[in-house]
C-alpha cells in the first residue's frame, strides 16, 4: 500500500477515540470492491445507470451517457496545484489545464438538460480560467459564489488563502432555482411594524424575532470538514455536506439526476441520496470510491 493510500486506513492512522473521521478498514477493502467501471455504462438505458459511482476517467464516462439527461452537475475538479490524490496528481501548464477543462465541460454541456445547471469549484489561481471556459462552452454564468472555508495555510509574504469560488452557470434562462428551499433565517435587528403588525418577520412565543432572507453569494457558515465531525473522511479535499445541500436543494427537485464528475469521498452522492435525488458519479481512484461506498452504505443502513 502506498503512503497516500495508507492515510485512508484506520489501521495506519490509529486515531484517538474522539476522532470521528470515517476511515476505511482492511475489511472494507474486501467489502467495497464491486464498483462498476466506466466502460459498463456503454449501451445501458439511463435508469440502470443511476445511483452508482463509476471507476475511471470522467470524460470517458460522460461520453457514454445520453445527451440532455442530467439536471444538475456539481464539479470539484483537481485545482492543478500538484495535490496528491493517490494515483493522480495534476500539474499541467495553464494551456494544458484549459484544454482539459474544455474537454470535460463540453461533455457536461452535452449531457445537461435544457433547464439544467452546473456548479464548478475553483481556487483563485484558475477561477478566471474556469469562468472563461464556461462562457466559451455556451453556458450562461449566473453567479460566482465565494466560500470562506476558514482552513488555509498562513504566509509571511502573502495573504492567507481562505476562500474558494463556486461558479454557477446554466444552460438557458429557463433554469430551476428553488429559492424558498435555501432562504436563510436571520434575526431581525430593526423590527419594523405596519399598523402594529410585523412587516415580513415573525415573533416566536419566546420573543425571538426572525425573518427568512434571500441567500447571498458569500458563504461563511460552513468550514472544511475536520476530525471531530462525523462527515469527515481522510480524503484530502473533501467538501462540506452543507455546500452540496444548498446547491442540490436550490437547483434540483426530488427525483432529478445529479452528476459529479470528480466524486472524491462521495459528498455529492451522500447528499443527493439524503435529499431524494438520483446521482451518477465518476472517480479515478478506487480507494476514494471505497470511501464513498462506505458512506452510502451507512446511510442506507440509517447509521449516518
Ligand atoms: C477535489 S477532489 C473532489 C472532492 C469531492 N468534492 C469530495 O467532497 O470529496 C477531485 C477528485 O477528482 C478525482 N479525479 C481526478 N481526475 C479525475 C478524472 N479524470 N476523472 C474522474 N475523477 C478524477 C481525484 O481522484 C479526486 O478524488
Amino acid at each position: 500500500m502506498d503512503e497516500a493510500t495508507k492515510r485512508l486506513y484506520r489501521e495506519y492512522n490509529d486515531p484517538s477515540p474522539r476522532n470521528k473521521t470515517l476511515f476505511l478498514t482492511l475489511e472494507d477493502r474486501e467489502k467495497y470492491k464491486d464498483f462498476p467501471t466506466v466502460d459498463t455504462l456503454d449501451g445501458k438505458p439511463l435508469p440502470e445507470l443511476l445511483d452508482r459511482i463509476y471507476l475511471g476517467d470522467c470524460v470517458e464516462g460522460m461520453a457514454l451517457l445520453p445527451s440532455r439527461t442530467i439536471d444538475l452537475i456539481f464539479a470539484d475538479p483537481p485545482y492543478n496545484l500538484g495535490k496528491d490524490y493517490g494515483n493522480n496528481r495534476m500539474s499541467l501548464s495553464e494551456a494544458e489545464y484549459r484544454e482539459w477543462t474544455e474537454e470535460w465541460i463540453s461533455e457536461c454541456v452535452r449531457i445537461l438538460t435544457e433547464n439544467g445547471s452546473i456548479y464548478v469549484c475553483a481556487d483563485w489561481r484558475y477561477s478566471c480560467l474556469i469562468r472563461s471556459v464556461l462562457i466559451g462552452s455556451g453556458l450562461i454564468i449566473k453567479n460566482r459564489i465565494t466560500w470562506r472555508r476558514e482552513k488555509g495555510r498562513g504566509s509571511d509574504r502573502n495573504w492567507k488563502n481562505n476562500m474558494e469560488d463556486i461558479w454557477f452557470a446554466v444552460m438557458s434562462e429557463d433554469y430551476k432555482f428553488n429559492v424558498d428551499e435555501v432562504k436563510v433565517r436571520k434575526r431581525v435587528i430593526a423590527p419594523y411594524r405596519e399598523n402594529g403588525i410585523p412587516k415580513d418577520w415573525v415573533e416566536t412565543e419566546e420573543g425571538e424575532r426572525y425573518r427568512y432572507t434571500y441567500p447571498s453569494n458569500i458563504w461563511t457558515d460552513t468550514v472544511v470538514p475536520f476530525w471531530s465531525m462525523p462527515e469527515n473522511t481522510p480524503h484530502p479535499t473533501q467538501k462540506p455536506e452543507m455546500i452540496l445541500e444548498r446547491i442540490i436543494r436550490a437547483s434540483s427537485d426530488p427525483g432529478d439526476i445529479v452528476l459529479d464528475p470528480f466524486m472524491g469521498s462521495g459528498t455529492t452522492a451522500v447528499v443527493a441520496t439524503k435529499l431524494g435525488r438520483h446521482f451518477i458519479g465518476f472517480e479515478i481512484n478506487e480507494e476514494y470510491l471505497r470511501l464513498s461506498m462506505k458512506r452510502l452504505d451507512l446511510i442506507q443502513r440509517g447509521l449516518f
